[in-house]
């Protein structure tokens, strides 16, 4: 067993994507054939990656279950090892650990309309959701996709986007900030918590969202003067991790840990943690 323990297994980088100029998507098929063959992750779940001679660190697995014998991370350069991640060609070897954390809920919301608000890279988390969210179409309500970015360059998934936008039973709605327009531009221009207020979905819906900090806390803030209920608003938190798996202490907040307890939380939850986040 490779998860739940801190071993790494080695895995091969099959393909990158480059999203953005500082972000680029990896397809990564774990060697050992046995362990991926029985290998399986929920939404919402994360995994560590390896660089040798760089160190570990934290990515959400972005790509659904669904898609079997690999899986995507989306990684944005920030610093040591992300670097050396931007450095990799297709054909090198990571380690791969995971994976780890909770889920986010998907039976339980049969029936209901769904909202995904995303901005910038921290759609990655909700990619695996909204691609099982629409293979499972029919057992929910309407679903709303609003994604948006700091500028047209910025805006990830653009293969998913074009994909999602040619779909009428999803209700996509893509931004930019002002100033990131270019020309061609037809999406909106404004702020992510601005656009899904105009946008204004049914407040019975359940809203999932991931995105940089400041744009999740005004999310929030939309989310509860539209009237939704905080135990429908579901997010996950990314703090600094080291073990993933809750023993290092490093990741808490308060009495939790975000690698074991979270890193998904309904903001119900959050509003009793301390506001360390
Ligand atoms: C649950 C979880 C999921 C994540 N998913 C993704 C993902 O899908 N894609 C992605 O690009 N990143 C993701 N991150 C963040 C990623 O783990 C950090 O960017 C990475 O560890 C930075 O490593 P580094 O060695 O390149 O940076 P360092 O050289 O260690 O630091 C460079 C800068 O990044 C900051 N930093 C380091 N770790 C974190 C962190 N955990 N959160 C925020 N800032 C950090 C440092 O404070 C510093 O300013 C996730 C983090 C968590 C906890
Ligand atoms: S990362 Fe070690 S306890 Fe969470």
């Amino acid at each position: 067993m490779h998860n739940e323990t801190f071993v790494p297994t080695l895995a091969t980088i099959e393909d990158i994507r480059q999203e953005t100029p500082d972000i680029r998507s990896l397809r990564i098929v774990l060697d050992d054939e046995g362990f991926r063959q029985n290998f399986t992750f929920k939404h919402g779940q994360f995994c560590l990656i390896s660089v040798f001679g760089a160190g570990e660190a934290v990515f959400c697995l972005a790509s659904p279950p669904l898609w079997k014998d690999f899986v995507e991370i989306t990684v944005k350069e920030v610093g040591k090892v992300t670097s050396a991640i931007h450095d990799l060609e297709v054909g090198d070897k990571v380690g791969f650990r995971g994976p780890y954390g909770n889920s986010f809920p998907f039976e339980e919301n049969f029936g209901r309309n769904i909202v995904f608000v995303g901005g910038g890279i921290g759609i990655a988390p909700l990619r695996p959701l909204i691609w099982q969210t629409l293979a499972e179409r029919h057992k929910f309500k309407d679903v709303y996709i609003i994604y948006g970015a700091r500028s047209v360059s910025d805006l990830v998934y653009k293969e998913d986007l074009r994909k999602w936008a040619s779909r009428d039973d999803i209700k996509l709605t893509t931004t930019v900030d002002p100033g990131g327009e270019d020309e061609a531009w037809q999406g909106e221009v404004g702020l992510v918590p601005q656009i899904l207020e105009k946008v204004s979905p049914p407040t019975d819906s359940v809203l999932v969202t991931c995105g940089p900090l400041v744009m999740m806390k005004f999310v929030f803030l939309s989310a509860r003067k539209l009237g939704f209920d905080p135990n429908d608003v579901i997010t996950t938190l990314e703090m600094k991790m080291k073990c993933g798996v809750g023993t290092c202490g490093r990741c808490n907040i308060g009495n939790k840990y975000v690698c074991r307890d979270g890193p998904v939380f309904r903001l119900a939850e959050m509003e009793k943690l301390p506001n360390e986040f």
